[in-house]
């Protein structure tokens, strides 16, 4: 059908033009085909631009000018649409899926030695003892002669011990923790030294230049060797197992008398016999015994009033023989392979 007014403004089918541009307007999937679509219709060559530039009468202007700003909107409606699909569409590719597992974070830990020290001490605090740690660095007063080492002792020599000068050195043993601690203060005594120590030794398997040992010393009215072997008993069966039994041997030592080591039953094999035990059941665990009368009268406790034991035992080893480690260099070169395993 000819329009009648075709003529005055090129002939511009303005439904067909509609319906066409709107169709195409909707069906853009995204910005560039609707910019397509928008220069098509709406552009300056576009066949309604074209013909409103030409339009003579006012009805035909105003119909055209409705078309155009119909489509107009309908353009910007559709680029909003799209915009917002498009913002969609990158928040959820960057957003955070808050039910994903997290990335571990690698925690740090507590040295194995520390574990055990900590165990120890809190056994001992459970009891009622306090602990406390004394200087590294000692006077040969309070490492050996206090403790009634006698001069001769081979432990003096500076093959074994680390001066710093003639007569201050690295300590040896925690067992100077003892006289610093009776120097201090009087009796009644409850007390566990644990600390570091030092020795003239090489390292390997079996030896270290330093290594941790725990010291105790009770001191109070009418102590005696069987109050020694109820707390050792009653300590290792909190470290070790309700079943353990403590066994002691006779021993020397300068600054105890009587002096004894004690043996703990195996805690791997529960004294079945087994490589730890070296199949005897028993495992050696320290030196103790009953404070020498000399030692108090050394720090001047008066020994008619006052008894006491002591012992003394070595860190590294229970965690060697508990978890099966064979080097005792593997406490410190820190090999992350191994730290971790604790
Ligand atoms: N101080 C000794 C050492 O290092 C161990 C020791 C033995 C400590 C007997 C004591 C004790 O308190 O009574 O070999």
């Amino acid at each position: 059908m000819t329009d009648p007014k075709a003529d005055t403004f090129a002939a511009v089918d303005a439904e067909a033009l509609e319906k066409q541009a709107t169709t195409e307007i909707a069906s853009a999937e995204t910005l560039d085909e609707l910019d397509a679509a928008r220069v098509k219709y709406l552009g300056r060559k576009s066949e309604l631009k074209l013909a409103l530039r030409d339009v003579r009468d006012r009805e035909t202007g105003m119909t055209l000018n409705a078309l155009r700003e119909r489509l107009e909107t309908a353009v910007a409606e559709k680029q909003n649409q799209l915009e917002t699909a498009e913002l969609e569409r990158v928040y959820a590719e960057s957003a955070v899926d808050v039910t994903l597992p997290g990335e571990r974070v690698a925690r740090g830990r507590l040295h194995l030695l520390t574990q055990i020290k900590r165990e120890i001490e809190d056994i001992f605090l459970g009891m009622g003892y306090e602990v406390f740690e004394g200087p590294e660095v000692v006077t040969a007063w309070q490492n050996f002669d206090a403790l009634t080492t006698d001069r001769g002792h081979p432990s003096r020599s500076p093959n074994d011990t680390f001066y710093l000068t003639d007569d201050v050195l690295l300590r040896t043993h925690t067992s100077p923790d003892q006289i610093r601690l009776m120097e201090s203060r009087q009796p009644p005594i409850y007390a566990i030294m644990p600390g570091r120590v030092y020795r003239r030794d090489t390292p390997d398997a079996t030896h270290s230049p330093t290594f941790l040992q725990v010291e105790a010393l009770v001191v109070d009215r009418g102590i005696t060797l069987a109050d020694l072997k109820g707390s050792v008993l009653h300590f290792f069966r909190q470290l070790f197992g309700p079943t353990r039994e403590v066994r002691m041997r006779t021993s020397f030592f300068p600054f105890t008398e009587p002096s004894v080591e004690f043996d703990v039953t195996c805690f791997i094999c529960d004294a079945q016999g087994c490589p730890v035990c070296k199949h005897s059941g028993w495992i050696e665990m320290g030196g103790a015994g009953w404070v020498d009368p000399q030692v108090f009268v050394n720090v001047g406790y008066d020994p008619e009033e006052w008894s006491g034991f002591a012992f003394g035992l070595g860190i590294e080893r229970i965690a060697m023989l508990r978890h099966g480690l064979p080097d005792l260099r593997l406490f410190w070169e820190n090999d992350v392979r191994v730290l971790e395993q604790f």
